[in-house]
Parts: C-alpha cells; structure tokens; sequence
C-alpha cells in the first residue's frame, strides 16, 4: 500500500502546484500538515477547511456530524494477517462553543476499515457509531476521543474526558482531561476541552507491548513525558488490513465549532513534530474589531461627548442595576454552572408573560430561547431571602448538574439575584403530566399504554436518584406536577432537591416540613425528615393519582376531604379495585398491569416506612421480573390530615406551592373541625 501512498503523495502536490506549505514534512508513512488548504482531505457532513486554513469538524450547526480522513489508506500490518506495527499521531485541536459552559460533543481521532460513516449518529454518537452497531467487533474501529459530555450510557466518567475506544463509544479507559506536569513536578494539571484554548494532543500505538498512550497539554507545552491514559490492549485483535485514518466530530443540541489546527502521523516512527509557529489561529467568538477615532473635535464636539458619555454613563449604571447579580467568592468555582441573569432576561423576552409556563412548585417558569446557542430552555425563578443554606444548595444544584438521564430533566445552571435563584433547565416540549390527568378540556386523554410508560419511566428516574447516582439524592416532591413529558412522551422528573433549600435546618424540631400536601408520608410530617422511603410514599401516591385520575386528596359530593389511598384501599378491600381506574380511559387498558400499578401503589403508600419497597423492587414489580407480595390487611388506612394537627407546618413555605392541593389554611380548618 505505501506504494500507492508513494505515488499519491507526489501527486496531490503536482495538482496544487507546489502552493504545498502544508506539507512540512513528507516521508516513507508519515505526513504533517500545519495548514488543510492543500491537504486534500476527504471531508463529509459539516466538515470543510476554512479560508485560513482550519479543518472545521463541525459548523456552528446543531445535531450534525463531520469526518475528514486522509485520502489513502494505510497498511498498519507489517505483513497480511501479521501483527499492528507501533503508530502515532500528533494533532492540535481546539473546541469554540457558544456557551462557555456547554459543548457537544467532542472529536474524536479515528482509526477505522472505511471513510463511509453516512449510517452514523451524531450528538453523543460523535459521528463514529449508532444504536445498533455501537460496541460491535466487526466495526474494527479505534479511536480516542476529546468528550465534553457526561453520557451516561456510555458509562462517561464526567463531561470532559479523554478516552480510548474501541468500536464504539464506551471507553476501554478514560482520564478527565489533563496532563501531567513536567519531569520535576509530576501533578495533575487538568485543562477544559471547551475553554476555547488551543491544545496538542498525542496517540501513540507500541506494536511491541500492545500498548496505546494517549496525552494533551496546552499548545505551549511540549509532549508531556507521562501520558494522561494508557491502555493495554492489541489493536491487532481490532484493526482490519487497510485502515483510514482521520478525524470524527458531532454536534448535539449545542452549536459547537470543533477545529483540527495541524495533523501529523507516522507508522513506525514518532509523528512528525507541528510547527506551532504555522498554525493558523484559531477563531475566537465575541471578538470585535475596534475602530479609532482619528477626528479632532472642537469644543462644541467636546462638550457633545462629554455630555453623551454622561447620557451613557446614566444608561450604563441603570443597565447595571437592572441585570445586577449577586456573586460571592464561593461561587467561583460553579462559574461554568452559571448563567448571566442578563442572558436569561433576553431569552425570556424580560420574562414576559407571554412566557409562561406555569407557576409551580416555589415558583414562576419561564420558556425562553438562549441567544448565543438557540438552546430552548425553563427558566424557573425562585423567591429566596436568606443565604443561609445558599452555599450548600449551589453546591447540590451543581453537582445534580452532572446527572444525566433519560427520565430526569436536566438542570443545565443557575443565577442568583438579591433575593432570587433562578434555575434553569432543559426545556420539555409537552409540558406537566398533571395537566393531563386534570384538565380535560386542555389536553386529550393520556392512554395507558402512555401512562404506564410514563410510571416506569420516573421510577426509573426516581431509581437512578436513590441507587445508581454517586451519592443519593433524596427528591422530596415527586407527584404528577414534577413530571414532564419531552418530545416522545416519556416522563422525566424534574425540580429534584429543590426543596432542600428550605430545609437545611440541623434541629430536626426547628426544620421546615416541605413537601406537597396527599404526597407527604407520615413520618415526614412527624419528624420532617425527608429519606429514600418517603420518596417512595409520594411515588406511590403519584401510581394512584395516573390510574385513578383523581388527585391525592379528593372531595367527595357531600365537601368532605378523604385520601385517594384510603378510597382505593376500601375499593380493594372490598374487592371493587377496577372501579377506581380512571373513567375518561373507557375500559381500554390491561387489566393486569392496572392492578400491579394500583396495587403497588398501596403498597408503596403504607404507612409503615420499613413496609414499603426500595424503588429497585418498584422497578422488579413493573417489569414483570419480581410477582408484587400479596397486600395484607395490616395495611392500614391513616389520616394525614390528623397528623398534621399541631404541627409545625409552615404556611409561608406552603405559599410556594401555589399548585399545592389544599392550602395549608384549608387544611388545619379540615383537621380542626373533625
Ligand atoms: C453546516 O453544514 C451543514 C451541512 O453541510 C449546512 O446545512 C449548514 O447550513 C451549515 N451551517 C452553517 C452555520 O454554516
Ligand atoms: C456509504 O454507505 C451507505 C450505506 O452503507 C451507502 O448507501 C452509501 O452509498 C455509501 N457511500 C459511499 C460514498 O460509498
Ligand atoms: C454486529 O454486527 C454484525 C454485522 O452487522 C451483525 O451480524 C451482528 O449481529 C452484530 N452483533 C451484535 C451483538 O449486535
Ligand atoms: C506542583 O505544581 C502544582 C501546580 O503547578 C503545585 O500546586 C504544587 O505545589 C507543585 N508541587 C511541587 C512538589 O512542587
Ligand atoms: C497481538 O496479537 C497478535 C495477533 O493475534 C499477536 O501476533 C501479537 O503477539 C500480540 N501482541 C501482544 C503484545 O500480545
């Protein structure tokens, strides 16, 4: 094959009539480019070469991929059916994003048996792979990727990694991105991918020991003498006889720029060195040129100016005034996580009314459009006065940042004003699931094909929060107004740990109770203590609320208030449980998953919190792989509302949830009179 690549190279550069800088170096198997004007790469999807001579992976367009690859192939087998020889690759790489803290997805170097990637996904696929042939053997791919998101499918050690895959994009080894210091001071630098930065990453193979080194560092530094991942494993098991090589990028609903700024390679050799002093530069976005000014300006002019800068100046300070944000030195390190209110005000159109979304849980939510990416999100803004606590739950806002799942909506950031937090998350095209299930008139009958995709999903949501996340998260207020439904109709949960925030108190005695009323376990309005079980007590009563169609605490013809357990649970008793489900479904459901959902949220509502399933049991009995215990009759009805009498209930946290059921006024008059 170097044949051929012998006769190409002389070729490609005879075509250009030696315009060939790009070419710094040309040898047996290895090339360098420090520009792609003539490289003469085969590019698809976004990818082209900029007039400066950038190789631009992905262009500023969302959900779309790109591939360059060298034009011939190489023969990385020292003989057919042979052993792989050593490689390496060299190339320098930087990532533009619209958004400081937000990219997608990443590059990644590829090594692979063919150019045609037309069957593969873009967004956390990276161009490289798809659903069905993610992972497979007969890709005989290796790559090494530069991810700056967290995916949790692919088991993603965070959103800014380097990884080494093999046919797919799960890694077989992966390090945050980083490099170690030089030879004197060996410690951890770590870099962001997504800084804007222009960095050198380095892809070595040794043949000998079957082993891949991989390492960045900031485009300054040399190679750093210890590489970032190693991994151990014998591309000759992986690589086909001929392979390509080149370069794979995504974008997901973020629109990112992912550039390659030179490129070198070499088989059985070191790649060839860059020349950095070459490059072309990288484009750097909000950049503006300035223009001087050369007039000379008479008094009349002076005293013109004087008076405009005094004109703006006034503008400048009520401007200021009016995006002002409250910033402490905490927060430095959740910049990232940050959003400029100002940003939010214009994706909300100044939070206009028209914007609107709803006015739930602690607080009014906004739809808006972010400028810069297009990237529509809910902006929820949250009534807050006392700091006390703040820290602690920018701190959780930050970290559930990180959790990415597919029935929990995300929390891409915050902001904070005086006296005001404002969260933003990913926006859910087809709103709240209780305005389904009690506003007829608005939306159409949910099937129940739908709701129980719905209910397996946010218990698979609600799992995710208790068992599979790095520590737990305790959810506090699930019920039917926190679930959302995205594009496909699944469920996904959202407004996770918000209640924390009222509820930081280290005196059991003195912590606020929050929570939404029919939802609350009764050891919770005891002890105010919130724990995995009385998530579980809420999701229980959130079973019943989907099947029934009723809401948690129900008024019967006469005006008396009772619990939608206790109804279901006389209905079982007496044997009438079909009764119960909700009658705009017609009679069209399964029987039997209707009883498994209405008899498991009995069963996750009982009173006694050590009777109630951990949600991975939830999640055996939904699937079929567990039969649901039989119900008993210890299963007592209770009364909530009993509880509640005299305790320390606080009405003003109860203001927050303007959607609450009952108010905590109705309430305690309800209790009072019985
Ligand atoms: C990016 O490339 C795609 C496909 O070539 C094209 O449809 C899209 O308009 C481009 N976007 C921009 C911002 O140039
Ligand atoms: C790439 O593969 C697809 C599907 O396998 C095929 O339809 C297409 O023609 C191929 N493209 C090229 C340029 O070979
Ligand atoms: C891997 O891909 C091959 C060829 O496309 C296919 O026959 C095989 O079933 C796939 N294996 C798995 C586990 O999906
Ligand atoms: C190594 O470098 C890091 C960061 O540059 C510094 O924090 C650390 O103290 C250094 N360690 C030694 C032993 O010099
Ligand atoms: C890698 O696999 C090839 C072919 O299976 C074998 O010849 C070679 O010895 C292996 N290399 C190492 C280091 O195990």
């Amino acid at each position: 094959m170097m044949r051929i690549f012998y006769f190409l190279l002389p070729i490609i550069l005879l075509f250009h009539g030696f315009h060939c800088v790009a070419f710094a170096a040309v040898a047996d198997d290895q090339f360098a480019f420090s520009s792609f004007h003539d490289a003469g790469l085969n590019l698809d999807g976004t990818a082209t070469v900029t007039p400066e001579g950038l190789l631009e992976l992905t262009n500023g367009s969302v959900q779309l991929k790109g591939h360059a690859f060298f034009p011939a192939p190489f023969r990385l087998r020292r003989s057919p059916g042979g052993a792989v020889q050593s490689f390496s690759a060299s190339f320098v790489f930087g990532i533009v994003s619209t958004y400081p803290s937000l990219s997608c997805h990443g590059i990644a170097f590829v090594v692979a048996p063919s150019k045609n990637f037309s069957t593969a996904l873009a967004a956390q696929y990276m161009g490289l792979a798809n659903i069905d042939n993610n992972g497979n053997a007969s890709n005989h791919i290796f790559a090494t990727e530069l991810d700056t998101m967290q995916n949790i499918e692919f088991e993603d050690i965070d959103n800014n990694h380097v990884g080494v895959n093999i046919d797919g994009l799960r890694s077989v080894q992966s390090h945050t991105a980083g490099y170690y210091g030089n030879s004197k001071n060996d410690s951890f630098q770590s870099i962001s991918l997504i800084s804007g930065d222009v960095m050198q990453a380095w892809v070595d193979y040794d043949g000998e020991l079957a082993r891949i080194d991989v390492a960045i560092a900031p485009v300054q530094m040399s190679k750093p003498a210890r590489p970032l991942v190693s991994a151990t494993y014998n591309l000759s098991d992986v690589l086909t006889e001929q392979q390509y090589i080149g370069f794979s990028s995504a974008t997901g609903p973020i629109n990112s720029r992912h550039y390659i700024l030179g490129w070198s390679f070499g088989v059985n050799q070191p790649a060839p060195a860059i020349d950095i002093a070459k490059l072309p530069k990288l484009p750097r976005l909000g950049s503006k040129p300035r223009s001087k000014v050369q007039e000379i300006l008479t008094p009349i002019g002076v005293a013109t100016f004087l008076l405009a800068l005094g004109i703006v100046a006034v503008l400048l300070a009520r401007k200021r005034l009016r995006y002002a944000e409250l910033r402490e030195d905490w927060e430095v390190e959740y910049g990232p996580h940050r959003f400029s209110y100002k940003d939010l005000f214009h994706a909300t159109n100044g939070f206009h009314d028209k914007h609107l979304l709803g006015a739930g849980g602690f607080g009014r939510v906004y739809k808006g459009v972010l400028q810069t990416s297009k990237l529509e999100v809910a902006v929820k803004r949250v009534s807050h006065e006392s700091r006390q606590g703040m820290k602690e739950f920018v701190a959780e806002v930050v970290s559930i940042g990180h959790i990415r799942h597919r029935n929990l909506v995300q929390l891409l950031g915050y902001c904070r004003r005086k006296g005001e937090l404002l969260l933003v998350y990913g926006y859910m095209p087809n709103g709240s699931l209780d305005k389904y299930l009690h506003y007829e008139r608005e939306k159409s009958v949910l099937n129940w094909v739908h709701r129980f995709q719905i209910i397996k999903g946010v218990a698979s949501g609600l799992l995710y929060l208790h068992d599979k996340w790095e520590k737990v998260v305790i959810h506090r207020d699930v019920k039917a107004s926190n679930v959302l439904l995205d594009r496909e109709m699944n469920g996904r949960l959202g407004d996770f740990g918000l209640s924390r925030l009222y509820d930081h108190g280290t005196d059991p005695q003195t912590t606020h109770m929050v929570g939404t009323m029919g939802y609350m376990a009764p050891e919770l309005v005891r002890t105010g203590k919130a724990s995995p079980p009385t998530d579980v007590f809420a999701f229980g009563t959130f079973l019943l609320e989907v099947t029934c169609g009723q809401r948690p605490i129900r008024e019967d013809a006469q005006g008396e208030h009772f619990l939608l357990v206790d109804w279901v649970l006389e209905h079982w008793h007496g044997g009438t449980l079909l009764k119960t489900v909700d009658p705009r479904l017609q009679g069209h459901y399964n029987v039997e998953e209707v009883c498994l959902v209405l008899k498991l949220g009995l069963l996750c509502s009982h009173p006694y919190n050590n009777a109630r399933p951990s949600m991975q049991q939830v999640m055996e009995y939904l699937d079929g792989d567990t039969p649901l215990p039989e119900l008993t009759s210890t299963h007592l009805s209770f009364n909530v509302m009993a509880l509640l009498k005299n305790k320390g209930f606080d009405p003003h946290i109860m203001a927050y949830h303007p959607s609450s059921v009952v108010s905590i006024g109705t309430i305690s008059d309800l209790s009072g009179g019985r």
